[in-house]
């Protein structure tokens, strides 16, 4: 069947998580990514934790509460610098490949979504900032559920919105849990590996493994 909705997880596929970090790097010091990356790990955590939980925190909340362990593990952080951190986080960079990708998708008639643990005002942030609300048919956040990717009804926002089927689907994501978790679900699973990371979740395969979202457009269906 071929796919006619696309749809994108946000941090880390789209945006660059550790942009912000990188911005801030002089404040940071030498530790700048180290506590990005455990920034990073922890935020997921929380994610999977406050949803296992029944405990659920906004994920500006726990994006909050990842850069408060991180910033303690690595020997704190100033005031200004937390507030800049996260202000940051709502205008991260884009990567290079997504307006191009988004933008053949649309040409062909396909169309394009957000699927996001990011709050609706985190996500409408994140979106301006990188220009390409225009190349968006809707952004879809886990905030109205009160809970977190991997719930199956997280990944049905997407179906139950356009009103097709898991396998008119194509979900993209770095995050190679939640292409195991949307593989699950029926949709076809893209795993954008940006960073060359080795493969996990076998009987929870992607279909596609691309390096980047520049392909995309190209895969059949
Ligand atoms: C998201 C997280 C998983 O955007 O990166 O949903």
């Amino acid at each position: 069947m071929p796919c006619t909705v696309f749809a994108f997880d946000a941090y880390g596929t789209l945006f660059d998580v550790h942009a912000a970090a990188a911005r801030h790097r002089d404040e940071i010091g030498p530790q700048a990514q180290p506590l990005s990356d455990l920034w990073r790990t922890k935020q997921l955590e929380y994610t999977w934790i406050r949803t296992m939980t029944g405990t659920y925190r906004d994920f500006a909340a726990v994006t909050a509460d990842a850069l408060d362990f991180a910033s303690a593990r690595f020997g704190g952080i100033s005031p200004a610098t937390r507030a800049n951190l996260l202000a940051t986080y709502e205008k991260l960079d884009a990567f290079a490949d997504v307006k191009a990708c988004l933008a053949a998708l649309m040409a062909k008639g396909l169309r394009t979504a957000i699927l996001s643990n990011g709050t609706p005002a985190m996500l409408k942030a994140a979106v301006e900032a990188a220009g390409i609300s225009g190349l968006l048919d809707a952004t879809l956040s886990v905030d109205p559920l009160g809970f977190y990717k991997t719930r199956p009804e997280v990944y049905a926002l997407v179906t139950s919105h356009f009103g097709v089927k898991p396998e008119a689907v194509s979900f993209q994501s770095s995050n190679r849990w939640d292409v195991a978790a949307g593989a699950k679900f029926g949709f076809r699973a893209v795993w954008i590996n940006r960073t060359g990371q080795p493969d996990e979740y076998p009987d929870m395969a992607p279909a596609h493994v691309l390096p980047s979202l520049a392909p995309l457009a190209e895969l059949d269906g």
